[in-house]
């Protein structure tokens, strides 16, 4: 059986003032009118061509009364809400989640995937899924790449092993490389013979806790216990906090990814963003040849290529005769920039924290 596992952590500070610690940007609607969280799920669900079982969540303890209200509004059934009793990135998380289904369904097969990406197509994403399957059987890790468009330094990339076909089959990987510098970025980019890893990861849950055995032997014990040791809670499975908090802070990608040697990807070229930027969240929303989008209580005069949003109940925004201009309104804050600078928005977080 195939089990969507949806990653639902950290806050992503590049969309302030929209996403905040305690509200982060998956459970707001960005584009369209889910949320992306909705989205994912709604994507992790199943078509006449694959079959899902019930979502896997796993999220913090903050966040679990907001991931069942989503997941009703949204009609989508949850398989099993894992909580963590603190954020340790995602290595911890994707092995209780593969310890947890390989205890149900020792042949359970994993869909991982994150919470706050937007893939438009969900057909094209279910063919490339399917197409991976066949590796899967194989014993493969396999991952979903993304041709690139700049050196990006936030992604991990994809060294293949040999051109991939038409068809868009899978290949084996020849490395992993996660987060690069901007040298070996460029690189990389320049090399053609690598695509951004999108971040999704298909695997049998008996493939990936052999791979945790073997790269992250020190993970094993403290996510084993703190899954065996979970406690029922209103619906929920509360990860048992003292094993837990032995366990290191580390992402999937560095703690495993990077050290195996049985990756295959899967070129997926239908779409795909991670939002990393308001500029990726205008990029993304659907609009006219003016390129204005608005969003709650903003009006747009004469303007081009802008992105202007209230989600303040009290505060109208409006716009006049801007080109390239970013701007979102909350109650308590109010961004704007120009569309070029989304990357330093997390400028204007670190320099409010640095003033209290
Ligand atoms: N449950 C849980 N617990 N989820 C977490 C945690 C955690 O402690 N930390 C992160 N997540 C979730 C995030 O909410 C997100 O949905 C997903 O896991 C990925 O984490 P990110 O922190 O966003 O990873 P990243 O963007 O830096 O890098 C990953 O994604 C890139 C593509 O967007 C890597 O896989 C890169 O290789 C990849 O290119
Ligand atoms: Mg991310």
């Amino acid at each position: 059986m195939l089990y969507p596992v949806i990653l639902c952590g950290g806050s992503g500070t590049r969309l302030w003032p929209l996403s905040r610690k305690s509200y982060p940007k998956q459970f707001v609607p960005l584009v369209g009118e889910e949320t992306l969280f909705q989205a994912s799920a709604s994507r992790l669900s199943s078509s006449d061509t694959l079959s899902f079982a019930p979502p896997v969540v796993i999220t913090g303890s903050d966040f679990r009364f907001i991931v069942t209200e989503q997941l009703a509004a949204a009609g989508i059934d949850p398989g099993a809400v894992l909580i963590e009793p603190e954020g340790r990135n995602t290595a911890p998380a994707v092995l209780a989640a593969a310890l947890y289904l390989h205890a149900k369904d020792p042949e359970a097969v994993l869909l991982v995937a994150p919470s706050d990406h937007v893939v438009p197509d969900k057909a094209a994403f279910h063919a490339a899924v399917g197409k991976g399957l066949g590796d899967v059987a194989r014993g493969k890790l396999v991952t979903f790449g993304i041709r690139p468009t700049h050196p990006e330094t936030a992604y991990g990339y994809l060294e293949l092993s040999g051109k991939p076909s038409e068809a868009g089959d899978p290949v084996d990987l020849k490395q992993f490389v996660e987060k690069p510098d901007l040298e070996r970025a460029s690189a990389m980019v320049a090399a053609g013979t690598f695509l951004w890893n999108a971040g999704i990861f298909l695997f049998a849950a008996k493939d990936i806790i052999a791979a945790f055995e073997r790269h992250a032997p020190e993970l094993m014990a403290p996510v084993r216990g703190a899954v065996e040791d979970a406690a029922a809670d209103l619906g929920f499975l509360r990860l048992a906090p003292e094993p837990w908090s032995g366990a290191a802070e580390i992402s999937v990608d560095y703690a495993v990814m990077e050290r195996a040697d049985n990756l295959a990807v899967v070129p997926f070229a239908a779409g795909w963003s991670d939002l990393g930027g308001w500029d990726a969240v205008w990029r993304e929303t659907d609009k006219g040849e003016d390129g204005v989008v608005t969003s709650g209580e903003a009006h747009a005069i004469d303007c081009h290529d802008v992105l202007l949003r209230s989600d303040s109940d009290s505060l109208q925004l409006v716009g006049i005769g801007l080109k390239n201009i970013m701007a979102v309104a909350m109650n308590d804050a109010v961004l704007v920039a120009d569309m070029g600078r989304a990357q330093d928005v997390k400028k204007a977080v670190d320099l409010l924290k640095a003033r209290g």
